[in-house]
């Protein structure tokens, strides 16, 4: 029973949960306005043709489109801005470097490509013949039967390397949320019941991979015929895995798809040549459309809030404000 449970109905309504959260979050993002022209600049722009740029300026305050796709592709893969992590200290005029973090994300994050990656052995018949090259050249052998993946224990080291810097570093303790300690503990207990499992109490992975592949193609009966053979530890890392990817679209991890619609990394820095339109108050038919701004006898309103409005909603807070002597008053439009 605990294996249809665990092996079956849970992993389906995971599965679906997941599915549906990420659609629903990508349509969220995709329909969202983006009110500002915002991409986040640390180079020289593109200005007079005597100013000259270098590589480096082209993928921080890129202007065309390809210099664009070429900042996120090193996003993505790289975490280009990570490797600028640098502390500064205000009252004291200094910097410090702190690009280990970089080290630690990648450390963790390309182990966890490289695990996810051999994990397709368990749903893909054949094997793809990458899968087991990869798993090939990093099994570290002869010490330990069976042999020894590198990213399983690397993940592990960069789980707990992310985690420790959140509870020991007190500006950083001081900034985790619960949430964010959740999913680091959530992902290193997946991976060390994986662990466990692989070098310890051995799961029968002809059945596991049985029971994925029934899965996959809603062979039910079948999977539900085979789940009731597998051993509990397997449950414990695949009820975990489970809960990972219903808990993924609405938890911090959606970082993974959120990345592609973040306007300060996929938006082009050309402000200066191309006016960007807020689509709170644009209207289709005209091109080039202002809040209050009266075009060809037409006045165009947008859904902004009035001071009246706005100070019935934030009456407490703003009185607060006021009390410490700072000036509350609309904005003139
Ligand atoms: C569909 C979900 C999953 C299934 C069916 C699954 C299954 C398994 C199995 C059967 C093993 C033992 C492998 C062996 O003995 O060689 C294992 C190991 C492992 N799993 Fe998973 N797993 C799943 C998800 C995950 C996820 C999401 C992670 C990471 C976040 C993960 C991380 C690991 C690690 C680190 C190991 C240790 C061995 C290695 O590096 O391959 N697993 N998993």
């Amino acid at each position: 029973m605990i294996g249809v449970i665990f092996g079956v109905i849970v992993p389906y309504i995971a599965v679906a949960i997941f599915v549906a959260g990420v659609v629903y979050r990508f349509v969220n993002w995709a329909n969202s306005a983006v009110p500002l022209k915002i991409p986040t600049t640390g180079g020289q722009q593109k200005s007079f043709p005597f100013i000259k740029r270098t590589i480096y300026d082209r993928f921080d305050s890129p202007y065309t489109w390809w210099e664009t796709v070429g900042r996120m592709i090193l996003e993505i893969f790289m975490f280009r801005s990570l490797l600028k992590n640098t502390r500064y200290y205000l009252d004291r005029a200094s910097q410090k470097d702190a690009r280990w973090l970089w080290l630690f994300a990648i450390l963790f994050h390309y182990s966890l490509l490289l695990v996810l990656i051999r994990h397709s052995r368990f749903f893909l018949q054949p094997v793809p013949e990458f899968v087991e090259m990869l798993s090939e050249i990093e099994a570290f052998k002869g010490v330990f039967i069976p042999s020894v993946y590198i990213s399983g224990l690397a993940i592990v080291a960069g789980l707990f390397l992310l985690w420790l810097r959140r509870i020991f570093l007190s500006r950083e303790r001081t900034l985790s949320l619960p949430s964010d300690h959740f999913a680091l503990i959530l992902l290193l207990a997946i991976t060390i019941s994986g662990n466990i499992m692989r070098y310890f109490f051995k799961a029968d992975l002809a059945a596991v991979k049985e029971l994925l592949m029934n899965l996959m193609v809603f062979n039910v009966g079948k999977a539900a015929a085979i789940a009731d053979s597998i051993e509990p530890i397997f449950y414990i890392h695949f009820a975990l895995a489970s809960f990972l990817l219903a808990y993924f679209p609405f938890s911090k991890l959606m970082h993974a798809g959120g990345v592609l619609f973040t306007p300060t990394r996929n938006m082009p820095n050309d402000n200066r040549a191309k006016r960007h339109i807020n689509p709170w108050d644009s209207d289709p038919s005209v091109p080039i459309l202002t809040k209050g701004i009266t075009v060809s006898g037409m006045t165009f309103t947008s859904k902004k809030l009035d001071w009246d409005t706005y100070y019935s909603m934030y009456t407490d807070q703003l009185d607060e404000i006021a009390e410490s002597d700072y000036k509350i008053v609309p904005e003139e439009l």
